[in-house]
C-alpha cells in the first residue's frame, strides 16, 4: 500500500483539466496526478497527498521527460501559482487543452461538433488585467508585490512577470521603493496597501487601482506619491483608490475614488472601440478576444434581435452591432452600465437597451412580458448562469450562444439546456489564457422544433 512520503516511479498517461499529470498505481487502483507532469513522461515522485480516491505526487526526478518540455521563461515558474503550463511547448499545450475540451464535451455532443482550439495571438505581455496582492517583510518592512503561491496565500515577490505588459514590472518597482502607505500583512491584519489592480488597453494605457484596507481616505503623502507615479509613466491614464476594510477573500470593496487623471481608457478591437473602467469587466486577453467574439458573430444571421446577457461594458453586443437590429443588454455593475451607454455611442449603435441589475429578475420580466429575440448571448461569470435564468431563456429565444471561462459550469449548463429541448451546434475554443489551465469556449444550442 502507498504511504504519504513514499516514492514510487510513474509513467504519465494523460493530463487533468488542471494540467496536472495523470499516472495510475495498479497495485492500489489509484490515480495519481502529478503537477508538471506530461504525457509519456516517466517520473520519480514523492506522494505528499493521500486521498481516499486518488494521491498527488511531487516531481522528484524527470526519468524520461516529454520532448514538448521546455525551460520555462517565467524564473519563479516552481514558486509562484499564477501560470501552471509554462514548461510546455506553445503548440503542444493548445493540443492537449483541445483533449481537454473533448473529455469534458464528449458525453454530450458528437465529436465533429467540436472544433480545434484557436491560439492566442500573443502569448507574452498579453494579460492586458492585472490584479497583484501586496505585502511587506516584518523587519525590514521591504514592499512584496506579486503572486501568491499555489493554493496558499504565500506572497511571492515577482519582479518581472512575462504575460503581463513589461510596463507593469516597473510601475511595481517603482511603488515597492517609493510608495510611502504600509502594505497589509495577512497574519496581523495591520497595514493600508493590499491590492495593486492595473487595466491595460492594447496600446498599453492603464489605469491603476489601489485597494486599501481602510473604509477612509485621507492621505496627503500618497496622492502625492500617485501624481510623481503618473509622471513618471505617462501611460498612466487615471489613479483610483478601492476602499475594502473586509478581511475576506473579494478583493474590491464597496467604495472607490479618483486620486487623478481620467476615468476610462479606451480599447479598440477591429473596427470598435470600448471605454473601460477600473471596475468594469473587459476580457483579459485583448487580442485573442477579437478571435472570440468574431466565433459569435460568425454564428449569427444580419438584421438579428440581440440579448446581450451578463452584456458587461457592452463587448460582444457591440461587435455584433453591424449584424444586429436591436441589442438588449443585461448586467448587474452599475459602472459597466454606464460605460456600456457611452460605448453603444462610441460606437454610433442607435438601436439598443439596457438594463441594469440581476440578469435572474429581468430575464423573468422579459419572458412574463412575452418578448422574444432571435438570439441571447450569455457570458456569465465562472460559476455559470442559475438553473431560473436558464428556464427564463426557453421562453426567449431559440438560439443561444453560450460564451464560458469555465467548461466545467458550462457542461452543467449544457445539460440542463439539453433537458429543455435545445441541441449543441458546436462547441468552439480560443486560448485567451496561455501558460495556465484555462479555457473559454463557446457553444451555439438551438431548440428543436
Ligand atoms: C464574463 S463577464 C462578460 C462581460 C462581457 N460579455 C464581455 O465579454 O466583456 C460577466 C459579466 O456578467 C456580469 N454579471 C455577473 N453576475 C450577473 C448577474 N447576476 N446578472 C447580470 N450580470 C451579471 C459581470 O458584472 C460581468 O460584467
Amino acid at each position: 500500500m502507498i504511504n504519504l512520503g513514499d516514492i514510487v516511479e510513474v509513467a504519465i498517461e494523460d493530463i487533468s483539466s488542471l494540467f496536472e499529470g495523470v499516472a495510475r498505481i495498479t497495485e492500489d487502483k489509484l490515480v495519481v496526478f502529478v503537477p508538471q507532469g506530461l504525457p509519456g513522461e516517466k517520473l520519480k515522485v514523492e506522494i505528499i497527498q493521500k486521498n481516499k480516491n486518488y494521491l498527488k505526487g511531487k516531481i522528484i526526478e524527470i526519468i524520461e521527460p516529454s520532448k514538448f518540455r521546455i525551460k520555462p521563461k517565467c524564473a519563479l515558474y516552481n514558486a509562484c501559482g499564477g501560470c501552471e503550463v509554462q514548461n510546455i511547448d506553445y503548440n503542444y499545450s493548445i493540443l492537449l487543452k483541445n483533449n481537454i475540451i473533448k473529455k469534458i464535451f464528449s458525453s454530450l455532443v458528437d465529436e465533429n461538433k467540436i472544433f480545434p482550439t484557436i491560439k492566442s495571438p500573443n502569448i507574452e505581455q498579453y494579460r492586458k488585467k492585472v490584479q497583484m496582492p501586496c505585502s511587506q517583510t516584518k523587519n525590514s518592512k521591504r514592499i512584496l508585490i506579486g503572486y501568491y503561491k499555489k493554493n496558499s496565500h504565500d506572497l511571492v515577490n515577482i519582479k518581472f512577470c512575462p504575460i503581463v505588459p513589461t510596463i507593469m514590472n516597473e510601475i511595481n518597482e517603482f511603488i515597492r521603493n517609493n510608495c510611502p502607505v504600509s502594505c497589509f500583512v495577512e497574519k496581523t491584519k495591520k497595514g493600508l496597501l493590499k491590492h495593486v489592480i492595473a487595466r491595460f488597453n492594447q496600446k498599453d494605457e492603464l489605469i491603476l487601482t489601489f485597494v486599501f484596507n481602510d473604509n477612509k481616505f485621507k492621505n496627503k503623502d500618497f496622492e502625492l506619491f500617485c501624481k510623481n507615479l503618473a509622471q513618471k509613466f505617462p501611460s498612466i491614464k487615471g489613479i483610483f483608490v478601492n476602499l475594502n476594510p473586509n478581511q475576506t477573500n473579494v478583493i474590491l470593496g464597496e467604495f472607490t475614488l479618483k486620486i487623478l487623471g481620467k476615468d476610462a481608457i479606451v480599447e479598440q478591437l477591429d473596427k470598435f472601440y470600448y471605454k473601460i473602467g477600473p471596475l468594469s469587466f473587459f476580457q483579459v486577453n485583448t487580442s485573442a478576444a477579437s478571435q472570440l467574439f468574431r466565433i459569435v458573430k460568425d454564428a449569427i444571421k444580419d438584421n438579428s434581435t440581440i440579448l446581450d446577457a451578463y452584456g458587461g461594458v457592452g463587448a460582444i453586443g457591440i461587435y455584433l452591432g453591424d449584424k444586429a437590429k436591436k441589442i438588449t443588454l443585461v448586467e448587474v455593475n452599475n459602472e459597466a452600465c454606464k460605460l456600456a451607454k457611452e460605448n453603444y455611442g462610441l460606437n454610433k449603435i442607435k438601436n439598443y437597451e439596457i438594463f441594469s441589475g440581476d440578469a435572474l429578475n429581468h430575464l423573468d420580466n422579459f419572458k412574463n412580458e412575452g418578448k422574444t429575440f432571435d438570439y441571447v448571448i450569455l457570458d456569465p461569470p465562472r460559476k455559470g448562469c442559475d438553473k431560473k435564468t436558464i428556464d427564463s431563456i426557453k421562453d426567449l429565444s431559440n438560439n443561444i450562444i453560450y460564451v464560458s471561462c469555465n467548461p466545467q459550469t458550462l457542461k452543467r449548463d449544457i445539460i440542463y439546456l439539453t433537458e429543455l429541448n435545445y441541441k449543441v451546434e458546436f462547441i468552439k475554443s480560443v486560448d485567451l489564457f496561455p501558460y495556465t489551465h484555462h479555457i473559454e469556449c463557446v457553444c451555439k444550442l438551438v431548440k428543436e422544433k
